[in-house]
């Protein structure tokens, strides 16, 4: 966390330089030059908070508190004000300024707001998008078909903001599989210009598959690993996670350096499997891989692909093999399978009702369905038991 602060006073300079410096964790002050006009330095890096003294000729003051809210959008503003000056407070509650605190400044106070700032600014944190890698232990399980379905899903049925990265380093095909748009860049490319990469170069790079989901095509040269390394995939999904809502990962069946970060960086982690002895022995190395790596087995969620009921190795067994329940299952359905990637179309669309449809329905699902604690709903509950007891 760091704090940018906008005063001439350097008495109140030193002082919250204090403050900042003992809090837990420490914040680090922006250093900034000076500007055109006397409040408006220019901050040399991007603040997460901004200390703004708003005494002096108000509408000056009004005027670069303005400026300074459209230049760090981003940042939460403290402001500290002569006096509760309500003219002021109305115009900085409207820019969207929550923290006032008056002087002379009382520095407990203060720190009881910059606290609250920090607090809110982890629950934004919290909201960030979910990272969901789909990996399979063993080729043409299905997981580039699943990875395309999940993320169509929860684009167009949960409105979601979507974003899929192919992270196949060789012959990835997702983007065959929902679009014949040429892709502007390559995860490569990507790569290559990491170091400047925020999110509008993200958004300048991605094929636009739908409504609300985006895609970044795997590397298209061939010895794409010497481009793409462990960090740059740390650094993109940073970038992502602040973007979208969720990121699918088509992960393939390779484990290297650069798929391991991502796993490190994933929320979870959806293995594909089918209903096969071979899918059971592979699944089970790919349990002991994650253990190893000291992945909590609460965010593994296995995937059974192609689906049949009356197949000769069951569901049970699969689990039982695994020593892990199936999560989701997506039927077999070989038509609307090859139908909906030899067309490029995601399944929802040229088979909505069908099940494996549904399938696909069911892990959105579960992915967005939010608990039943928010306090709104705790008034729902008491008032519907009052209301009962009139009854
Ligand atoms: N639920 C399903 N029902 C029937 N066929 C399916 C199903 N899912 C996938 N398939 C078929 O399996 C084949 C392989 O699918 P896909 O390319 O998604 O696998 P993959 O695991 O990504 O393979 P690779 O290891 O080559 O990347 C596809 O041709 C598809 O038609
Ligand atoms: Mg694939």
């Amino acid at each position: 966390m760091n704090a940018l602060m906008l005063t001439t006073d350097l008495e109140l300079k030193t002082k919250l330089q204090q403050l900042c410096a003992a809090m837990s964790p420490p914040i680090t002050l922006v250093p900034d030059m000076p500007g055109m006009l006397r409040l408006d330095p220019v901050a040399i890096a991007v603040p997460d908070l901004v200390f703004f003294d708003a005494r002096g000729e108000q509408r000056e003051v009004l005027a670069s508190l303005e400026r300074v809210s459209a230049r760090h959008p981003e940042a939460m503003i403290v402001l500290l004000v002569p006096e509760q000056s309500p003219d002021l407070l109305i115009a900085a509650m409207r820019i969207g300024v929550r923290e006032v605190v008056s002087f002379p400044i009382d520095f407990a106070e203060l720190e009881m707001a910059v606290e609250r700032v920090i607090q809110k600014r982890n629950e934004k944190v919290r909201a960030e998008g979910k990272v969901i890698a789909v990996i399979s232990s063993k080729g043409g399980s299905g997981t580039t078909f699943v990875a395309v379905n999940t993320a169509y899903a929860l684009a167009s049925v949960a409105h979601k903001k979507t974003l899929l990265i192919d992270l196949n380093l060789q012959y990835g095909d997702a983007a065959l599989f929902i679009s014949d748009v040429k892709s502007p860049a390559t995860l490569t490319d990507l790569c290559a210009q990491i170091h400047r990469l925020d999110a509008q170069l993200l958004d300048s790079s991605v094929i636009r598959a739908a409504p609300n989901f985006d895609l970044i095509a795997a590397a298209s040269d061939p010895d794409p690993e010497d481009k793409i390394k462990p960090d740059h995939i740390a650094a993109l999904l940073a970038v992502a996670r602040r973007q979208y809502d969720f990121i699918l990962l088509d992960m393939g069946r390779q484990v290297n350096a650069v798929s391991i970060r991502a796993l490190d960086g994933s929320d979870l982690i959806f293995p594909v499997l089918q209903q096969s002895l071979p899918f059971i022995r592979s699944g089970q190395r790919m349990l002991d891989m994650f253990s190893t790596l000291g992945y909590r087995k609460e965010s593994i969620r296995q995937i059974l692909n192609r689906y049949d009921e009356s197949g000769a190795v069951t569901q049970a067994d699969m689990e039982r093999g695994l020593g892990q329940r199936i999560a989701f299952q997506i039927p077999n359905n070989f038509a609307i399978a090859s139908e909906s990637i030899n067309q490029g179309e995601p399944v929802l669309k040229i088979a909505r009702s069908s099940a494996i449809a549904k399938g696909f329905n069911n892990i959105v699902h579960a992915l967005t369905k939010t608990h039943e604690s928010s306090p709104h709903s705790l008034i729902r509950r008491l008032f519907t038991r009052g209301t009962s007891l009139t009854h």
